[in-house]
């Protein structure tokens, strides 16, 4: 098949340009249209037809994380060996649910390789990959769940929850919203999340947890479930993660931690002791598509002791039976999705060619980047920073001459973006507007720090 040199041609060259191009522009209204609005076509079409649609109508409309002035949320540029090996998994096309093939021997080593970099304690069978985070956290919570119920004596996959004490959980003001998420999908409800206030760096208070804890254990609640972060994604905060898993101890509720963005700050050099108690934790989720730069998607859920997962998940009808699983079984048992997609490799390719050592300087360099970005920030009289820079993410605000300081930070990420030179996005910090910038990408460079606060200050100049 020609084509397939071709699409490798066109990836090589899409890659070599990116950086040339606008980080990002809005799709003009007619490429829209045929994007979202082309007709099902009634008789098939050539690949060399398709390749040039993809070249002429899909590669010139990125999200714009390919760039290295991309700033935006928390998405990277994609890591070159994932994207080398991608068509080949596509090519080999397997189900990784389980069985005896390449594709699920290589899920265990990389989730193995996972624990490893993150520091948390890893046994056969302790995590799986999974589309994100989001996924990852409602498996972990769906797991805690299984087990606190089992501690009372019931099962909530036979009994359901009717007419048990409500479940609670706990997670900060700063938590993810795919907490939240979790809860709700699992029928716990936003009455059964008790949101816990941070201190003054954005970090989870531990005495706050116990006294929300104590209040519900007096009002016949049934709390089961404290989550840490380790990198918020509004501030990167890194949660006082020792002191969380002591309270959750105290009470036998299952501590998880959400490292979906910042589990691997700990590598940066003298980091390590501001993640400790992460391994103490119950479960860890922390997403290979964001830091790493896999290509999306890949996250992956860790657990000490991966029973409750399967506890909670495993369901193996007749057609599925499978003799010669082994004491581990299928990954399919331990989270909701059954055809599941080669995801290890391109997380394998990934991490074997960095290194470990390459993983230690992505990270080293980027949170150097946000440290160099933070000290522009503060020496600058029309910006202030709004948040100690603990990993690699830097909240700050424009501070206008003039005009409603909200309104103009507010306004100010999506001038930016319009403008095409750099991509940054906003959020809400303690009421007042904020902007954050995430540095993910190791081609980034000082001078693309400087361009990001001229964009800025560009932007809230010719602001309507
Ligand atoms: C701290 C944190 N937790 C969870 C998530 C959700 O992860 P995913 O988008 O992979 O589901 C994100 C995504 O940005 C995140 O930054």
């Amino acid at each position: 098949m020609d084509e397939l040199h071709d699409a490798a041609d066109l990836t090589a060259r899409y890659l070599s340009e990116v950086d040339e191009r606008p980080v990002w522009r809005p799709v003009p209204a007619a490429a829209a249209e045929w994007l979202a609005g082309q007709e099902l076509p009634e008789a098939g079409r050539p690949l060399s037809e398709l390749l040039a649609d993809v070249r002429d109508r899909v590669l010139p409309y990125p999200m714009g994380n390919g760039h290295r002035r991309f700033f935006g949320w928390v998405n990277s540029a994609p890591a070159p060996a994932g994207v080398l090996v991608d068509q080949l998994a596509a090519a080999m096309n397997p189900s990784c649910a389980g069985g005896d093939h390449a594709g699920v021997l290589l899920e265990r080593a990389v989730v193995r390789w996972l624990a490893e970099l993150a520091g948390y304690p890893h046994r056969p069978g302790g995590g799986l990959l999974t589309s994100g985070t989001s996924l990852a956290t409602a498996i972990c919570l769906a797991a805690a769940r299984q087990r606190a119920a089992r501690a009372d004596g019931w099962d909530v996959r036979e009994d359901g929850l009717a007419g048990r004490p409500p479940f609670v959980v706990y997670v900060s003001a700063e938590g993810h919203s795919c907490l939240r998420k979790a809860a709700e999908l699992l029928g716990l409800g936003t009455r059964g999340v008790r949101t816990i206030q941070v201190d003054a760096e954005f970090r989870m208070s531990p005495a706050a947890l116990r006294a929300a804890i104590e209040a519900d254990l007096a009002a016949g609640a049934r709390p089961f479930f404290v989550a840490g972060s380790a990198g918020t994604v509004n501030t990167g905060a890194v949660d006082p993660l020792a002191e969380l898993a002591d309270v959750a101890a105290a009470h036998r509720l299952w501590f998880h931690v959400d490292g979906a963005y910042g589990a691997l700050a700990a590598l940066a050099p003298g980091a390590a002791p501001e993640f400790a108690g992460l391994a103490q934790a119950d479960s860890l989720a922390l997403d290979p598509h964001k830091w790493l730069g896999v290509p999306v998607d890949c996250g992956c859920a860790l657990f000490a002791d991966p029973a409750h997962a399967r506890d909670a998940f495993s369901l193996v009808p007749a057609y599925l039976r499978d003799e010669d699983a082994g004491d581990l079984g299928w990954f399919a048992e331990y989270g909701p999705e059954q055809t599941r997609p080669f995801r290890a490799l391109r997380t394998w390719a990934t991490l074997s060619h960095l290194g470990r050592t390459g993983v230690v300087e992505l990270v080293t360099r980027t949170t150097a980047l946000a440290r160099t970005l933070a000290a522009m920030v503060d020496q600058a009289p029309d910006f202030e920073l709004v948040a100690p820079v603990v990993t690699s993410i830097v909240a700050f605000r424009y501070r206008p001459a003039s005009g409603d300081v909200d309104a103009v930070n507010r306004a100010i990420p999506g001038a930016v973006q319009r403008r095409g030179r750099a991509f940054l996005t906003g959020t809400t910090l303690g009421g007042t507007e904020a902007l954050r910038a995430c540095v993910l990408n190791p081609a980034t460079t000082e001078a693309d720090l400087r361009i990001l606060l001229e964009e800025i200050r560009l932007s809230a100049a010719n602001l309507p």
